[in-house]
């Protein structure tokens, strides 16, 4: 994976001084305890897949986006996601589409007491045996309680691990595995990128990135756009909007994350992008060899390549400030380093910007207030 800045000055940026061997989330993922539970939760996929032709994965934000990014990068049809709105019609849906169908329920949060995924689980949970039923949440939350009342499955999300941080957990891994796709290989791509990082972390990639966003900030850029030309890419952009929006934008700081999809955004807000308000940095993910390795797809990776090249030189022409993340291709072990690679970034952008990544009080600000308005009722 390479990281290449356009229109962007060198800064001279240090890790000095971050213990990054007590940061919580780093020391589970190099546990064998982060191993021992992904065991657990592909043994249990294993079984649902043997029985079941469909999952129901209900949840929201940082407990779905990883696993639903990642499933629709692969083009698994198997799993359906809902709990991410409040829209009955979303749920009514998937559920008329499975009327004759077989399908398992898995149910994901950490809290266990987010109104949007609680409610459509609750509607759902005995539509089908309790076997075919997991509960992925904190030991002792109210899902737990639940799920030890009702005879459920349960998964346990490791404590120090927060929603968006935690697609590398149970989280990601029981519906990824269920959807046929190798989850031990995005795992040994994002430890793999760990171990990179930690090894070499003044000259790495992340702060290379990190450092750029910083200086951006503080030359006044407002907003990052996530863009890619590729479909396997554009599918896990809406994991990094989140997990930067919701890490970042704290204390009056942060750039506001976006993402485009090119070339067919070039033809809409590519306009404002050359010739609009010069207040975003421009965060590119490409890869050097894809998926598809026919001859005819061949001849449009050319293509496509060109037309990313051809937007690069255009926007530096327009003095933008341009991030090319570049993976070695659209496979899992690319997923697992650029997952790595961004929660690194946003733990690197925490400590250089001095905001803690972890935690969302805004968050939690909305979901007291809707929770008071309910019991009002
Ligand atoms: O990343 C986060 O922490 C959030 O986006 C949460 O995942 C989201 O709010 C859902 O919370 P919970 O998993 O507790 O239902």
């Amino acid at each position: 994976m390479r990281v290449t800045k356009y229109n962007i000055a060198e800064k001279d940026c240090t890790l000095e001084g971050f213990d990054f061997e007590n940061v919580e989330l780093l020391r589970y993922f190099l546990s064998s305890a982060a191993k021992a539970d992904i065991r657990q939760a592909k043994a249990l996929a294993k079984d649902f897949s043997k029985r079941l032709k469909h999952l129901i994965v209900v949840g929201v934000g940082g407990s779905i986006l990883g696993a639903r990014s990642i499933i629709e990068a692969f083009g698994a049809k198997n799993v359906h996601f809902c709990g991410n709105s409040l829209d009955f019609s979303q749920f009514n849906d998937i559920l008329k589409n499975l009327e004759n169908e077989n399908y398992g329920i898995c149910y994901i949060s950490k809290s266990g007491t987010t109104i949007e995924s609680s409610l459509f689980f609750e509607l759902v949970c005995d539509s089908t045996s309790k076997e075919n039923v997991v509960v992925i949440s904190d030991q002792n939350s109210p899902a737990h309680k639940l799920a030890s009342k009702k005879g459920f499955h349960f998964l346990e999300i490791p404590q120090t691990i927060g929603g968006r941080f935690s697609t590398m957990t149970a989280v990601g891994a029981f519906p990824i595995f269920f959807a046929g796709i190798n989850f031990d290989k995005i795992f040994n791509g994002y430890i793999h990128e760990i171990k990179t990082f930690l090894k070499n972390k003044n000259q790495s990639e992340e702060l290379c990135y990190a450092g750029a966003r910083a200086s951006e900030e503080a030359k006044g850029k407002r907003v990052e756009v996530f863009a890619s030309f590729e479909n396997f890419y554009q599918k896990l952009l809406p994991v990094f909007v989140q997990l930067v929006g919701e890490s970042l934008g704290k204390n009056g700081k942060g750039l506001y994350p976006t993402s485009s999809n090119f070339t067919e955004d070039l033809h809409a807000v590519g306009q404002y992008l050359q010739e609009g308000r010069k207040n975003f940095v421009e965060t590119i993910i490409c890869s050097k060899k894809h998926k598809n390795s026919s001859k005819i797809a061949k001849k449009y990776q050319k293509i496509n390549n060109i037309a990313l090249n051809s937007t690069i030189e255009a926007h530096k022409k327009a003095d933008n400030s341009i991030v090319k993340i570049e993976l070695e291709g659209q496979d899992e072990k690319s997923a697992g380093t650029l997952l790595a690679f961004m929660q690194l970034a946003v733990i690197v952008s925490g400590f250089l910007t001095k905001t803690n990544p972890f935690g969302q009080n805004g968050v939690e600000a909305y979901k007291n207030n809707m929770r008071k308005m309910l019991n009002a009722q």
